[in-house]
């Protein structure tokens, strides 16, 4: 690469105001990162405030799985950016249960709420700034694990394959305005929220005494090696760059090879 070229690289989401929900650590944290050292604006939410907060970024103190939340940073985004060219829809992620049936109601509801509904909810706020200027690009982050419903999580998977056959509907309606949606599905990824729920699963294999519908899953990857934060926010930057300028509807696996489909 000339240098010209990575100088223009570097300025790629120049004039651009995005919005990562989930920012403080992990995966949305190496979003807002990368966003940022492109020149973009960045606004982003959490339920709280960490140092783990990349400097640079506007923080709104929000839990988008409530209706207020959304609203509140909805609002927010108005105020302080004026507008929302791009969305992440990054914050998500559920405890394990013992099976299916041990999964309380409440659970069932706060897993919906906070993998899917908060994008349906967000989005449709978000939406009509996007279709008036013709342009947006929304990301929705699910999860390779859609792939193979396991018990422990079914109220996690669930509500993401909800999301991404609702990201699939909501790109087509959009597709006329110009706005782009797609999906990133992460494989097992080395984040806080990653490792204690593998660490709570464990616990529960090893409490229950496993069986195959509890047993945690091999953790080998064929490349060999969880993903980094890193390696989603890649993904995620070229899907919400003029690089992916024909791409929508599309659900982009990235997980080390660990789930091949065609
Ligand atoms: N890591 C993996 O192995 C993996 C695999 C597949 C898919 N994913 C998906 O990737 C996304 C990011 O995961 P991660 O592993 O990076 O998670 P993480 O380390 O737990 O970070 C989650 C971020 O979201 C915020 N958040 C959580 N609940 C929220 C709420 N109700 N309202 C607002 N913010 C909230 C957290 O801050 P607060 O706690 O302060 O609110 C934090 O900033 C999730 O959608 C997850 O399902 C992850």
């Amino acid at each position: 690469m000339t240098t010209t070229e990575s100088i223009e690289r570097t300025q790629e989401f120049a004039g651009k105001r995005a919005l990562v929900t989930g920012g403080t650590r992990g995966i949305g944290a190496s979003v807002v990162r990368h966003l940022l050292d492109a020149g973009a604006e960045v606004l982003t939410t959490a339920r709280s405030e960490t140092s783990t907060l990349p400097q640079g970024a506007t923080f709104v103190k929000a839990d988008v799985g409530t209706h207020s939340g959304v609203e509140a940073l909805a609002s927010a985004a108005q105020e302080k950016l004026g507008g929302i060219d791009i969305v992440v829809h990054n914050a998500g992620g559920a405890r394990p249960y013992e099976g299916v049936t041990a999964i309380p109601d409440e659970e069932w509801q706060g897993a919906l709420d906070l993998n899917y509904l908060a994008a349906v909810r967000l989005d449709a706020l978000l939406a009509p700034g996007m279709r008036e200027r013709r342009s947006g690009a929304i990301i929705h982050v699910s999860s390779a694990a859609v792939l193979t419903p396991l018990a422990p999580y079914l109220h996690y998977t669930a509500a993401k394959a909800a999301l991404e056959n609702y990201s699939k509907g909501l790109a087509l309606e959009l597709a006329p305005f110009g706005i782009r949606v797609n999906t990133v599905s992460p494989g097992r990824t080395a984040t806080p929220g990653g490792e204690e729920t593998r660490k709570e699963w464990a616990e529960m294999s090893a409490r229950t005494g496993g069986g195959s519908a509890l047993t945690q899953a091999d953790d080998s990857t064929p490349l060999g090696r969880d993903g980094l934060p890193e390696d989603i926010a890649q993904a995620v930057l070229f899907l919400v760059s003029d690089r992916a300028s024909w791409l929508t509807a599309s659900n982009l696996v990235v997980d080390g090879g660990e789930f091949p489909r065609g």
